[in-house]
């Protein structure tokens, strides 16, 4: 199925995206919102939707809190420590609102479903709270709590995708952009309270993908990454024709717009993700041949706990899988120490499944109870914090000696990388990805090339969790 030729739905909404911005020029806005986001991926690009909203809305956006009429913060519950970042920074923003009477605060996202009114109780100087998929209705409850009285909505849906809005790119490069394909989750891994602060799993109009994406491309961004809690089970149903499309054939569309446009995805779980998927990936070269494949434990017996549905033979089996179809796919993947009676012989189980699965990069917690979820309501948190983060250290040590490796690997290699921008320490260097998610810094030299380019670079060295590398003729 052709998602994207000629194909007039897809080109109303992406003429819709540049209407909006033609008609939207900053100066026009005499009220100013500024919005801090937290949390994962799709947190931000939420926030770019509000942005949307907000801007059709009179409101344009400021960089400046110290300018702004309206201050939201768009927040996460993933672990308790997302939620005390942003207690501690709404205490900041209280002071602001006490020397500028007038000023609106607003909540949204995880943290505003989890709490929901509650929050109010507790944060007194807070005038709005609203859940994710809530936020057309931000508008109205501006006006409300403009007249001195709060405002919330927190109601969840089963079909509110915001897949007819062209959202705003917030703090971007202008080269790497975030498209939503779906919203919620319809897993209940024991120890996530996602499921509860993004309500079901729905997946987004494939025309609007793909329209988006064009959009992004004709503007100059040369990759986009789509994103879902679970992209694997991405499924939409076309209610004119009945028709399907899967998540590999969605991602072929993307694929297709440009050979110069480079498609990336986050999260896929491992019991989902198929081979239908990875052949889609081995076939387009533009496609990254990167997956972020969360495994969580090593052990069986946690990952049964844990309500991840497969074994660790099951997931090792799959990485195997990637590789004999992708032998350069990269790896990466998510692990909790200490969850609920994990022992020392269950983290060892750990240790030896990273080294296995040989992971080029992974993403490290200890385990934080979440009120609400299976795992608070069934299964003590009975690893004393000490253990849980000395058994946190062993596994970080584990995948830095990994990663050394995997760098070390790479050196004498030659990559295709796209230029992001200047790197973080000199503007006599430029900073890109290769399609494996690596960083890599080189000098710019006299090449002439510019952000946005692709150039062929030959690695020479690395530091930590960077490869270095010089252009290659
Ligand atoms: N949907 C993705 C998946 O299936 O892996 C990611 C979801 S979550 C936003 C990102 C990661 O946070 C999870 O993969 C898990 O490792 C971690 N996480 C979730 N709940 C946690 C908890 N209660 N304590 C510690 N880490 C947690
Ligand atoms: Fe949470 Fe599991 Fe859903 Fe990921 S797949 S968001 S870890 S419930
Ligand atoms: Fe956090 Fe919600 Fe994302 S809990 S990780 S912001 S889905």
């Amino acid at each position: 199925m052709e998602l994207y030729a000629n194909d007039t739905k897809a080109h109303d909404e992406a003429r819709q995206g540049e209407a909006f911005e033609s008609t939207s020029p900053q100066h026009h806005f005499n009220k100013f919102f500024y919005v801090e986001s937290y949390g994962c991926a799709m947190n931000f690009a939420d926030s770019e939707v509000v942005a949307s909203i907000l801007q059709n809305n009179g409101y344009g956006s400021t960089r400046d809190e110290s300018m702004a009429d309206l201050i939201l913060v768009n927040t996460c519950s993933v672990r308790e420590k997302a939620e005390q970042t942003v207690r501690k920074r709404l205490t900041e923003f209280r002071k602001l609102k006490t020397v500028k009477p007038g000023l609106l605060v607003g909540i949204l996202g995880c943290m505003a479903e989890r709490l929901k009114s509650q929050l109010l109780e507790e944060e007194k100087l807070v005038d709005i709270v609203v859940g994710p998929d809530a936020y057309r209705t931000l508008p109205d409850l501006i006006a409300e709590a403009g007249t001195g009285h709060k405002a919330v909505n927190v109601i969840l849906s089963r079909d509110e995708t915001y897949g007819d809005i062209a959202p705003v790119r917030l703090d971007s490069n202008g080269i790497s952009g975030f498209v939503s394909i779906m919203r919620g989750c319809n897993n209940m891994c024991s120890f996530c309270v996602v499921p509860f602060t993004r309500g079901r799993e729905r997946s987004r109009d494939a025309f609007s993908i793909v329209a988006e994406c064009r959009d992004l491309f004709e503007k100059g961004y040369k990759e986009i990454t789509l994103l879902g809690q679970n992209v694997d089970s991405y499924y939409w149903n076309n209610p004119e024709t009945n028709a399907s499309v899967t998540f590999a054939q969605l991602l072929e569309s993307v694929a297709k717009i440009d050979l110069g446009l480079r498609v990336r995805f986050s999260t896929s779980h491992p019991k989902d993700i198929t081979d239908e998927v990875l052949f889609t990936m081995a076939k387009h070269p533009n496609i990254c041949k990167y997956i972020h494949l969360p495994v969580q434990s090593g052990s069986t017996r946690m990952l049964q706990l844990m309500n991840r549905t497969y074994t660790r033979e099951w997931y090792l089996s799959k990485v195997a899988r990637i590789k004999e179809i992708m032998p350069d796919c990269s790896i990466s993947a998510d692990i909790i120490a200490g969850f609920c009676t994990e022992t020392e012989e269950d983290h060892q189980d750990t240790m030896s499944i990273m080294k296995e699965a040989n992971y080029d990069y992974s993403y490290m917690y200890f385990y934080s109870e979440r009120p609400g979820t299976l795992a608070a309501k069934r299964y003590k948190d009975d690893i004393p914090e000490e253990v849980k983060k000395r058994r946190l250290q062993e596994i970080v040590d584990v995948q830095w000696v990994l990663s050394n490796e995997s760098n070390k690997r790479d050196v004498g290699k030659t990559f295709e990388v796209l230029i992001e921008g200047n790197s973080k320490k000199s503007d006599q260097e430029w900073m890109g990805r290769n399609s494996q998610n690596k960083v890599i810094v080189f000098p710019k030299g006299n090449h002439g090339y510019k952000k946005g380019d692709y150039v062929q670079v030959l690695v020479t060295d690395f530091t930590k969790g960077t490869l270095l590398g010089n252009v290659s003729n």
